[in-house]
């Protein structure tokens, strides 16, 4: 499509990505695990957290904005580390950075990337994070991680929702494996399985995930590195806990997108206990279901720091690549900040709790 500005929200941008993109990459894309009750129950849950908004404040000149590892962003917004973004647009990758440079919202690049780490990271004049699977090759992702760094990376994200892949049906009937033409741009190693064999994710990607992680390896990546290691995919707050022991410089509430264990909890509903055991020590992000300003606004009167948006991102690419990303992210952050005028917050730090209506 050459005109998004007429896409009204990210469920339209969904409908539009569904129409331009083959089915194999859309189903891929949309797909949670097994009977896919954690998918929907991700975005259902923010849905039943209903607001209590507060009326005469003086909302006129408001501040979305926060700081985060010591950064300043225009909105508590992320986009969320997604493989392989050439499935959606011929630029992958590049194209979401130089969206995501241009509303200068951090963008966390997934380690199965189909563009380099370095050539994002030339992309994009916002902060640069990069997402790492411990593969079982410890060497090989201690080498990545020091790759991203010297990139230009300013923080690792390392995902521990993946000790195995989950089963996304439909990527199995539909025989998914990585395009031809495309390419792992950051996991090339010399003799090794590229991807391009197999059905779904388990056959496709398998050694770039190991069953055997444990705590140490997160020791091991912070060793290799001196920028802030987080951990994403925790679900319960005495994970939580045990990051932070580790050296967790923040964790990410997540359910990988209902994409892993089928049945995990929403992050809506894990939120308040991790945020509750996190006790300011680290900042707490959040991702799954994230679809309106009003979710990050919920969110945030839950104790999250900031929220990850996965989906919505992959879906503007595949609409209209740069423009769309650009258009969802501005979607988004103007959402957030009418959905703050109308909650009565003038800043972030005015989104509290009692917004939030308790349960009977
Ligand atoms: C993901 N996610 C993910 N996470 C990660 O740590 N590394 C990765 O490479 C990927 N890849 C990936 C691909 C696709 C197609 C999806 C949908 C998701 C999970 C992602 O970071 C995030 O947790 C969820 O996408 C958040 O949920 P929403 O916003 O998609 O509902
Ligand atoms: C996925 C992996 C790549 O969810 O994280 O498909």
């Amino acid at each position: 499509m050459t005109d998004c500005t007429t896409v009204l929200n990210v469920e339209a941008f969904e409908a539009e990505a569904a129409r331009s993109l083959p089915k194999v990459a859309y189903d891929y894309y949309r797909s949670g695990a097994w009977g896919e009750h954690t998918l929907a129950e991700n975005i259902a849950a923010w849905q039943r957290l209903w607001l209590r908004p507060r009326c005469m404040v003086d909302v006129s000149g408001r501040d979305t904005g926060i700081t985060l590892l010591g950064q300043r962003l225009p909105a508590p917004l992320l986009l969320a580390p997604t493989a392989m973004h050439q499935m959606a647009h011929a630029d992958g990758e590049v194209a979401t950075a130089r969206a995501a440079g241009a509303c200068g919202v951090p963008m966390v690049l997934s380690s199965l990337s189909t563009c380099t780490v370095e050539a994002v990271a030339q992309a994009t004049s916002a902060p640069l994070w990069m997402q790492i699977y411990i593969s079982q090759d410890r060497g090989f992702t201690r080498a990545l991680a020091q790759r991203a760094q010297a990139a230009g990376c300013k923080a690792l994200m390392v995902t521990v929702d993946t000790p195995v892949w989950g089963v996304r049906e439909r990527d199995i009937h539909n025989g998914f494996r990585v395009p031809d033409g495309m390419r792992m741009a950051n996991l090339e190693r010399p003799g090794m399985p590229t991807g391009h064999s197999g059905s779904g994710i388990g056959a496709a990607l398998g050694w770039t995930i190991d069953a055997s992680l444990t705590w140490k390896d997160l020791d091991m990546l912070r060793a290799a590195v001196n920028i802030p290691v987080l951990v994403k995919g925790v679900l319960r707050g005495d994970d939580a806990v045990k990051a932070i022991e580790h050296g967790a410089a923040g964790v990410v509430v997540s359910n990988h997108g209902g994409r892993q264990l089928d049945g995990a909890v929403a992050p809506a509903t894990a939120l308040p206990e991790v945020v509750q055991k996190v006790a300011g020590r680290v900042p707490v992000l959040v991702d799954g279901g994230i679809r309106r300003g009003t979710d990050i606004l919920r969110a945030l009167a839950l104790g999250a720091t900031a929220v990850q948006v996965g989906r919505p991102v992959l879906w503007g690419l595949a609409a209209a690549g740069q423009p769309g990303v650009e258009r969802v992210l501005r979607l988004l952050m103007e959402e957030f900040s009418l959905a703050m005028a109308l909650a009565g917050c003038s800043r972030v730090s005015e989104i509290t709790s009692d917004l939030i209506h308790a349960k009977p």
